[in-house]
This record gives C-alpha cells, sequence and structure tokens, in this order.
C-alpha cells in the first residue's frame, strides 16, 4: 500500500524518515516529500508546516500528486478535556475547526455549503493507531519526560479533535475553544484541515496526537519542551507499529 505521512514540526517528521529504507527526497509545492519503503509498503512523509492551509496544501499533493492511498498525521496536541493528563495520546474518531464561523450565513462551526461541522476519520485506521500508540506507551512509554508523566501512566484515549489556527496558550482561549467543542478531548492546529481533504478526495485517514500541554499559562514552555524530549520518538513509535501491522 502507498501511505502518506504528515507531520506539522521537522523533530516529528524526521524521527520519521529515520525508518525508510531508500529515503528519497521530492520537491513539490515549496515542500520535501520524502519516499521510502517500511515493511513492505511505499511511504510518503512530508513536513507539512504549521497550520490549516499548509496542512491542506500537503494533504493535496500527498493524494493528486503523488497517489497515496491513505494518510495518516502524527503530531502533539493541547488537552482540553479534564481526563486528558499531558504524554497521553489521543486517537481522534472526528474533527471540527474551532475557529470556522461563518454565521449568520451558516451555523458556527460548520463547514458552509456542506451542513456538517465534524468530519471522522477511518475506522479500520483509527483502531490500528490506537493499537499502535498503546504499544508504543506499554514498550516505550518511559521515553516521555516527568512533566509528561505526573500522577498516572500516560493513556491512549479515541475521541473528539478540535483544530483551528491558534495555539491555546491561555485559560480564556482554551476555555473559548472548550463552550464551542464540549466534547474535544484535544486542540491542534491541523488534523481537521486533513480530514477535509481526505473526505474531499475520498481518501482514508488518521490523527494521532500526543498531549504535549495543556493549553494553558505554560502550554508554550511545555510545547517546546515535548517537541525536544519525547515528539519525534512518540512519532516514529506510532507510525514504525502502525504500518509494521498494516
Ligand atoms: N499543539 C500542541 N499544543 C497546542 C496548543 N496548546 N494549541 C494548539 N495547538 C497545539
Amino acid at each position: 500500500m502507498r501511505i502518506g505521512v504528515l507531520g506539522a514540526m521537522p523533530e516529528e517528521v524526521s524521527s520519521i524518515t529515520t525508518l525508510l529504507t531508500r529515503p528519497t527526497p521530492r520537491h513539490l509545492g515549496g515542500r520535501e516529500f520524502i519516499g521510502g519503503r517500511l515493511a513492505s509498503h511505499d511511504i510518503c512523509v512530508v513536513h507539512s508546516r504549521i497550520g490549516k492551509v499548509a496542512a491542506a496544501a500537503a494533504a493535496v499533493e500527498l493524494i493528486a500528486r503523488l497517489g497515496v492511498e491513505q494518510i495518516v498525521f502524527v503530531g502533539v496536541a493541547g488537552g482540553l478535556a479534564p481526563q486528558i493528563c499531558t504524554g497521553d495520546i489521543v486517537v481522534a474518531d472526528r474533527l471540527a475547526q474551532h475557529d470556522l464561523d461563518a454565521s449568520p450565513l451558516f451555523p458556527p462551526l460548520e463547514i458552509p455549503l456542506t451542513g456538517r461541522t465534524h468530519l471522522p476519520t477511518d475506522p479500520a485506521i483509527r483502531a490500528c493507531l490506537r493499537a499502535a500508540a498503546e504499544r508504543f506507551l506499554a514498550e516505550e512509554g518511559s521515553v516521555l519526560t516527568p512533566h509528561q508523566a505526573p500522577s498516572r501512566p500516560p493513556r491512549v484515549h479515541t475521541g473528539e479533535v478540535a483544530t483551528g489556527d491558534q495555539f491555546i496558550g491561555n485559560a480564556a482561549a482554551r476555555d473559548r475553544v472548550r463552550a464551542l467543542l464540549p466534547g474535544a478531548l484535544c486542540v491542534e492546529m491541523e488534523g481537521a484541515a486533513v480530514a477535509q481533504v481526505c473526505d474531499e478526495y475520498a481518501v482514508p485517514c488518521g490523527v494521532a496526537r500526543l498531549i504535549s500541554d495543556d493549553a494553558d499559562d505554560h502550554a508554550a514552555q511545555h510545547f517546546s519542551r515535548s517537541l525536544e524530549q519525547a515528539a519525534g520518538l512518540c512519532a516514529a513509535g506510532i507510525i514504525r507499529r502502525y504500518i509494521e501491522w498494516l
């Protein structure tokens, strides 16, 4: 199978490209796409950069020019729900854009002219990502730094994810996202854009997020620490197991 793997940060993507045999770069639309083999699959890994437009553009290239048959996004996110702790992993079952509001033309959160607020991930990809994340935590969870493994061992959750072109780093911003999407487990900046592109092209997708921070006043500091110490290992640990089990 031909699989596209997306990450927003260089730390996440470079750890995944080290898994590939015969990595071969290709430049399209200002991005480097690295093709290679892993466990008898053709993989194409791309550093999208941060945000919805960047992620959507990278997803379109993966599908329309590089012919991937599915897309998996891996990265970090800020925790929103009370049961979510830093060091946990969230596998998205559906995603919505918390910053999408074309009211009064359309209801807040609705993707104009589609009648939809949420887009689902693929159930089979989701189940396999969850199993890969659980195995990663069991076998390598100790790589997560102290601030990421506070009161209990890290867990994997499946649920709703909020996406928007904002880094959420204070209580007011976090509460605004919580009020708009009360069921969301975490917040990030790309997932719903990738899910929308995949939906439009009928390509199955999955999204897995390591919780780097609590979307509060310490979020920027914890985000940076997580990127340095854990995000790359987690991204590669999940993707390696996911692709080996396909
Ligand atoms: N990705 C990781 N942490 C985040 C946060 N607090 N807000 C938005 N995206 C994030």
